[in-house]
């Protein structure tokens, strides 16, 4: 069966689109089929972490505006990215216009998007052999975003060790998560890296961090700079597969897998 996961955030900036994207990559280079859909309709980054407008004909936004079939959204990024497992991408539009527009659709609009995006992950199961969909939404409570938990069979939120962040999530799970009884697991990305120095140091960290949410937590990220100097051409975790940045993703896409 399908499993689709939302990855979210209460702030932007949290590292989203990249933990997305690269765990995308990870299912897909162990041979699972994965869909990763751009829901940041405001932000949208997956066109350009994976350097993909040529491939273009459909936005995700067509799909959810019921203008634009599955087959022209989702763009197989397979040969390119050579993995075993299909990885398919749909893409939101970054234009301008485009991202006004689906800030101004009402509730009514988004009731009949979140039609769309159940029948899109059966679609997606059904047509294209897709076991695994990642979602990548905008930070805070956008309807998108909304959306997009509610169809989700995982939640995955994503703070930082900053408290505006860390309360940020607390709110969101208590006033969206909880009532839609969602699975919900939380990751702490960018932590400080001289808090892993020691087993003790770290051990402190997660006792400390634990107690701020109501949720599993089931990872914390260090910060690393060189993730900076990542490639836009191919993704991180295929470019250092054994840096620790990778190797924390794949602990996470394993933990994700067997919830
Ligand atoms: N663990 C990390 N260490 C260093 N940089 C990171 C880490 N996680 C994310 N980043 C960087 O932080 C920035 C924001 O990440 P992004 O994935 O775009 O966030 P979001 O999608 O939540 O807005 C990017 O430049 C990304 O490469
Ligand atoms: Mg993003």
């Amino acid at each position: 069966m399908v499993k689709m996961i939302s990855i979210h955030s209460s702030r932007g900036g949290t590292g989203k689109s990249l933990i997305s994207s690269n765990i995308a990559t990870i299912y897909a280079s162990q041979g699972r089929n994965v869909a990763l859909l751009d829901f940041d309709f405001r932000a949208p980054s997956l066109l350009t972490i994976f350097q993909a407008r040529p491939l273009v004909k459909g936005w995700v936004n067509d799909y959810l505006d019921g203008q634009a079939r599955l087959e022209n959204v989702m763009v197989d990024l397979t040969g390119r990215l050579k993995t075993p497992g299909r990885l398919l991408v749909g893409f939101a539009n970054p234009n301008m216009e485009a991202m006004r527009e689906i800030a101004r659709k009402d509730r009514r609009w988004q009731m009949r998007a979140l039609r769309r995006v159940i029948a899109m992950k059966q679609e997606l199961a059904a047509k294209f052999g897709v076991e695994i969909i990642i979602i990548d939404t905008s930070p805070g409570i956008q309807y998108s975003s909304v959306n997009a938990v509610v169809a989700a069979d995982v939640a995955v939120v994503i703070s930082t060790m900053d408290i505006l962040d860390q309360e940020g999530v607390q709110r969101i799970v208590s006033e969206l998560y909880e009532p839609f009884e969602k699975q919900t697991v939380i990751i702490v990305n960018k932590a400080i890296p001289h808090e892993f120095v020691s087993e003790e140091r770290k051990e402190s960290l997660l006792s400390r961090v634990k107690g701020k949410f109501t949720q599993p937590l089931i990872a914390i990220i260090p910060c690393y700079c060189d993730l900076l100097l990542a490639s836009r051409i191919s993704l991180f975790v295929l470019d250092r597969p054994d840096h620790p940045f990778s190797r924390a993703l794949k602990e996470i896409a394993r933990r994700l897998e067997s919830l």
